[in-house]
């Protein structure tokens, strides 16, 4: 708790352009959530290199994440907005949660095991402790809440085990966070093989629609999106994966319920639904991609709200490390 208030921790990492599934199961409910929560959210960089990136690239994207937190509605002056390798205390307490996290839990994780079979030439240390610096973003904070996509669920479980861990070894010193996923999103699927997640490294990038697609291209990926043969348009994930993604999407995007949704669709064609689903999300991304170009256009702007963001982040994190180093026994002047 900081004041009133719970304290809520987010991040997303600056790897190529977000999805709509990013957008759906994380920031914009980042947006949602920042009234009644003491919010920080962050810019991964230092997990996004544990895949291999360009340099130039990476700080293109990292600019281009914080003008689209801006973009979507987070506002820098009631959240903390900042890049993780401004904060030096996230290596630092990833280093000592090392010592708390054994090989055998690390590959186990799905997203490693997943991630070692797409990147074969590259299963470096980082990839595989990938979670033990997601722990520590969280644990520093004394973080009460984390929104994320289900994709993310074992991390934070993990997280809440190293957690428990240190108290128990030592006395009560983080805070055990629990996961906020949402009802409708939480997992939003590829358009073209509606059993994977829409995934910001899709191998076909018709299978994922994009923060900066175009109008056009929008609409020409809804429009192959894989559907059915039972020519219903009826949520039911287990029996109709694509068309339930699809009124999900359009739910969040509308901001209605799912069986509003339903109703609204009724005895309508495929091809009709999925073009509206289309002109619907492109409808809604437009402003925020105009915003985003705009902000884009404000390097000093960008960087003040980076340098604030930081200064925040850091003096709130060293209070954990301190903590923490106290009590492992680091000798302190
Ligand atoms: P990243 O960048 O892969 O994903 C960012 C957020 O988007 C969610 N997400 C989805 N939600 C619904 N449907 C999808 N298809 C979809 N794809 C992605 C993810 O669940 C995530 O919430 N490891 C984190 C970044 C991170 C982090 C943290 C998160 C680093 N430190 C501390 C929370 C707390 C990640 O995978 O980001």
């Amino acid at each position: 708790m900081q004041g009133d208030k719970k304290i809520l921790y987010s991040a997303v990492q600056p790897t190529n352009n977000l999805t709509i599934g990013n957008y759906i199961g994380a920031v914009k409910n980042f947006v949602a959530l920042q009234e009644e929560y003491d919010c920080i959210y962050a810019i991964a960089n230092m997990h996004a290199i544990t895949v291999r990136q360009d340099a130039a690239q990476l700080r293109k994207n990292t600019l281009s994440l914080l003008a689209l937190y801006l973009a979507c509605g987070i506002d820098p002056q009631k959240c903390v907005l900042y890049l993780q390798s401004h904060v030096p205390a996230h290596a630092e307490l990833a280093w000592t949660l090392n010592t708390f996290t054994y090989v055998g839990e690390m590959e186990r994780m799905t997203q490693f095991k997943d991630k070692s079979a797409k990147h074969a030439d590259n299963i470096n240390m980082g990839l595989m402790d990938y979670p033990v610096l997601m722990a520590a973003d969280i644990l520093l904070y004394q973080t009460d809440v984390v929104p994320v996509g289900v994709d993310q669920r074992q991390h934070l479980e993990i997280t809440r085990d190293i957690a428990v861990r240190f108290n128990n070894a030592y006395s009560p010193t983080f805070t055990v966070p629990e996961g906020i996923y949402m009802k409708v999103g939480a997992k939003i699927n590829d358009l073209l093989d509606p059993s994977k997640k829409m995934s910001k490294s899709a191998e076909n990038a018709n299978g994922a629609v994009f923060m900066s697609d175009d109008r056009d291209t929008i609409i020409r990926k809804f429009r192959r999106a894989v559907t059915d043969s039972m020519a219903e348009i009826k949520y039911d994930p287990s029996n109709k994966p694509g068309v339930s993604n699809l009124l999900s999407i359009y739910s969040v995007f509308g901001g209605m319920d799912i069986a509003d949704c339903e109703r609204q669709f009724e005895g309508c064609g495929y091809g009709d639904f999925k073009l509206a689903v289309g002109e619907l999300v492109a409808d809604k991304l437009a402003p925020i991609q105009a915003e985003q170009a705009k902000l884009l256009a404000d390097k000093q702007y960008l960087n003040d709200v980076l340098k604030s963001g930081a200064e925040r982040a850091a003096h709130r994190a060293a209070k954990t490390l301190a903590k923490v180093y106290k009590k492992i026994g680091f000798y302190q002047l």
